[in-house]
């Protein structure tokens, strides 16, 4: 941002406000709409803007302040770039046709469609998973949050990785379970408190964890969780949101790639990254995915996922699984490397190592002149800062897909690196 940005308060009001409420002065209410206010008086604001078409490699964007930008798309999840795929879009459109916008009920009454049965049958025969079944959900949010207050009771235990998903969270603070944390990926202190738990009455445990943590980048130490868990009897949650479709040499995830597939208890997968659509999936026994389609709440009391997603997400699975999909995996983790080899002199990567390229800006206050910054450069990527992260430890992370350019990914690192340099986290600099 410029040296006559006429007005800076709202920087170090970015992570301050969420304390607004608990400060006693105004509301997190107010804090939070005068901060939007200003930061738009600013024509800074570079939050909710709207694309002007698919989610493809290079897309326009307006910002709420009706300004369209050319930008490289490194903010969506499209890692394969299924969702704009002409064959996912044309059985897409075939079941808009036939089947009408939505499902209009519950998958429990009458909102099941044979597009349904068919991605459930799909999604087992994907992951060689015989003998299990899949339940669909509407969103990958509500299969966390179903699927764990339906397992789990006020008795039973829940071990979390300190960095799992907000879902997962959720969904463990619905069950009303005692929960436990361990340090992210640390296997030791997941089996201190198995032990802990088992030395005192026997009890249902579920262990969660996720294939790639999507904060950092990093992949989710799958063998040790699940061999730990296995060791103690307590049943596993993978959440592979961010790795399904990618990981794995035919695209089973974390899970595939460590070998321990067929030990997860409950596979979580959402239909909104590699597949490019919108819903999920959680794959486990025939008589576990039973009970959850009628005790996940959000699955039993909402509308069934539409018929035309449905149709699209199938197509992209079979197009995942097909040469198409091991090409564009190849691709996804070339693409990802590259980019991390043309940042790794200039910038902080973290921990990232998969193909979400994490870049550490640290300060909160630079979140809003940096976006901005890259987004005015040509470049649109997602930015992390408090209360997502811990204070101090902001980050840009690039969504690479297998669709990007070499030219791209060149124009985005050097967007990124200048970013670097004019703000101040430049690592040659420091
Ligand atoms: C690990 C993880 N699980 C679940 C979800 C929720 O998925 P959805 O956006 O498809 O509801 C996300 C969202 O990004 C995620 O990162």
């Amino acid at each position: 941002m410029s040296e006559e940005t006429p007005r800076k308060e709202y920087l170090d009001a970015t992570y301050d406000m969420f304390l607004g409420s608990i400060m006693g002065e105004k509301s997190e209410y107010d804090r939070f709409l005068e901060w939007v206010h200003d930061v738009e008086d600013d024509d800074a604001f570079p939050f909710e803007t709207c694309r002007v078409g698919a989610q493809r490699p290079q897309v326009s964007m307006r910002r709420t302040s009706g300004e369209l930008l050319d930008v490289i798309n490194m903010s969506s999840y499209n890692y394969l770039g299924f969702g704009y795929h002409p064959d996912v879009i044309e059985a897409a459109k075939e079941a808009l046709d036939l089947y009408g916008l939505g499902a209009a009920s519950s998958p429990v009454h009458s909102g099941g469609f044979e597009v349904h049965r068919k991605l459930e049958r799909t999604l087992v025969d994907f992951m060689g998973l015989d003998g299990r079944s899949a339940s669909v959900f509407s969103s990958g949010y509500g299969v966390n949050t179903g699927v764990i207050s339906a397992l789990m009771r006020r008795r039973h235990h829940i071990v979390l990785d300190r960095a799992a998903h907000m879902s997962i969270l959720e969904g463990a603070q619905l069950a009303g379970s005692k929960l436990h944390y361990f340090e992210h990926n640390d296997v030791d202190q997941l089996r201190e408190i198995l032990k802990e738990i088992q030395s005192k009455k026997k009890r249902r445990v579920l262990v969660c964890t996720e294939g790639v943590f999507s904060a950092d980048g990093d992949f989710g130490n799958l063998r040790g969780i699940v061999e730990a868990a296995k060791e103690y009897d307590a049943m596993t949650l993978v959440d592979e949101a961010h790795s399904f479709l990618v990981a794995g040499e035919n695209g089973r995830g974390v899970a595939e790639a460590h070998g321990v597939l067929e030990d997860v208890d409950l596979y979580v997968t959402t239909f909104s990254k590699a597949l490019g659509g919108v819903g999920g999936a959680v794959i486990a026994s025939e008589e576990m995915a039973r009970y959850i389609n009628w005790y996940a709440k959000c699955r039993m009391f909402s509308c069934a996922i539409d018929p035309a997603v449905t149709a699209g997400v199938t197509k992209a699975l079979e197009l995942g699984g097909s040469s198409i999909g091991d090409e564009r995996r190849k691709r996804v983790k070339s693409n990802a490397m590259k980019l991390r080899e043309m940042l790794a002199s200039d910038v902080d990567l973290g921990v990232s190592e998969s193909w979400i390229v994490t870049v550490n800006y640290g300060d909160e206050e630079r979140t809003i002149p940096l976006l901005d910054a890259l987004q005015r450069k040509g470049l649109d990527a997602s930015v992390l800062q408090f209360p997502a992260v811990p204070v101090g430890e902001s980050r840009i992370r690039l969504f690479v897909t297998s669709e990007h350019t070499d030219d791209q990914l060149r124009k985005a690192a050097d967007i990124i690196i200048a970013a670097a340099n004019e703000i101040g986290f430049s690592t040659r600099s420091s």
